[in-house]
């Protein structure tokens, strides 16, 4: 760590998690997490009123936190990053106007940035600077992407999304069938370790061939279909295959389109990240499918996959590196903020 570099402190509430990270460069000094993870338990996915309130109780004392952990002064600040999008409206509006407050009592400048352009760029932290170009598949509970970045900071470009459900809501929605409860992608991923992978052939989430979309709405109610029918032949549900023989359905997918664009653009780096990207059978599949093809890949460790504000604060500390000029104080939150603007001005 170089101590004059500057002292970055991130701030992310786009969803469920109340994070505050601390960097100086690319060194993490703090992650601190508040999750209202529990409150929405029951409901079977996130309540955006609940998050929006949990967010606003959770800010102040998560700072403190950080900046604990940290070992810093919140004067000791040298410039305040936070999620201006995308996301959930109320749940950004929280953390940027949180932001703006900190950024305007300490006259320091403030970044609003791209939350997925901050999972891309956490890695930075754990595995050093990121190679130009990569190609980065963000798989979560809101979203699925498939990103060519030449340059985290300023040019990030969208190859392909979900046309529906996100790969991380399809772990969610079986989940939900099978009454595994919620999150589902932790406890699918545990079970699925029991079962046979190949028991059940499912279709494949794909979209169009060709493109670089996916679908995974299709492959969530062929398991309900699926589990429906056992059911009402009032046969057992082999849980752990249905489970395994999903998830294989997913990761087989995903790591194939992500290896097409790697290749169709002759790019040698991969990135995954999101909450997904934890998914055991992922990481296995995506590391095998890419010492094959002659490709790096670079998986953050699961704390920094799921949303966090260390992420923000990576790239806010990119942002002051490349001497990019901070957002105007009236910034807004715009909760289908495009991938494009990685930075808001
Ligand atoms: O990135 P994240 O914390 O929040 C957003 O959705 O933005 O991701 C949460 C999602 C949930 O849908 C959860 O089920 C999924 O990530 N997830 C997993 C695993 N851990 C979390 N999915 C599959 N396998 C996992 N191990
Ligand atoms: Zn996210």
């Amino acid at each position: 760590m170089i101590r004059d570099e500057p002292l970055v402190l991130g701030i992310e509430t786009s969803c469920d998690e109340t994070g505050v990270g601390i960097v100086r460069g690319n060194t993490l000094l703090a992650d601190a997490i508040a999750s209202s993870v529990d409150q929405h338990a029951r409901f079977g996915g996130v309540v955006p009123e609940v998050a929006s309130r949990a967010h606003l109780e959770a800010m102040g004392p998560t700072i403190d936190r950080a900046l604990a952990d940290a070992g810093v002064a919140f004067t000791d600040i040298d410039a305040f990053a936070v999620t201006a999008g995308p996301g959930l409206p109320g749940a950004l509006m929280v953390g940027v106007a949180a932001a703006k407050a900190y950024a305007l009592s300490l006259g320091r400048p403030l970044y609003g940035v791209n939350h997925l352009a901050a999972h891309v760029c956490v890695d930075q932290l754990e595995h050093g600077p990121l190679p130009k170009p990569c190609v980065a598949l963000l798989v979560s509970g809101g979203h699925s992407s498939l990103l060519l970045v030449p340059d985290v900071a300023g040019d990030v470009r969208s190859l392909g999304s979900t046309v529906d459900d996100a790969a991380g809501e399809a772990f969610d929605k079986v989940a939900r069938v099978l009454d595994l409860g919620f999150p589902g992608g932790p406890v699918i991923d545990r079970m699925a370790r029991d079962g046979d992978p190949a028991a059940i052939a499912f279709p494949r989430g794909k979209y169009k061939d060709g493109t670089y979309d996916f679908s995974f709405s299709g492959l969530k109610t062929a398991v309900a279909r699926w589990v429906e029918a056992k059911e009402r032949a009032g046969e057992p549900v082999p849980v752990a295959d249905v489970v395994a023989s999903f998830q294989e359905a997913v990761v087989d997918v995903l790591t194939q389109k992500a290896l097409k664009v790697c290749k169709d653009n002759g790019v040698h780096d991969l990135l995954i990240g999101g909450g997904v990207a934890a998914n055991s059978r992922l990481r296995a599949l995506a590391a095998e499918r890419c010492e094959a093809a002659g490709i790096r890949l670079r998986v953050p460790r699961p704390k920094l996959c799921t949303d966090n504000g260390a992420m923000v604060a990576a790239l806010g500390s990119e942002l002051v590196a490349t001497g990019a000029a901070p957002s105007d104080l009236s910034l807004p939150a715009d909760s289908s903020l495009p991938i494009e603007s990685v930075l808001m001005q």
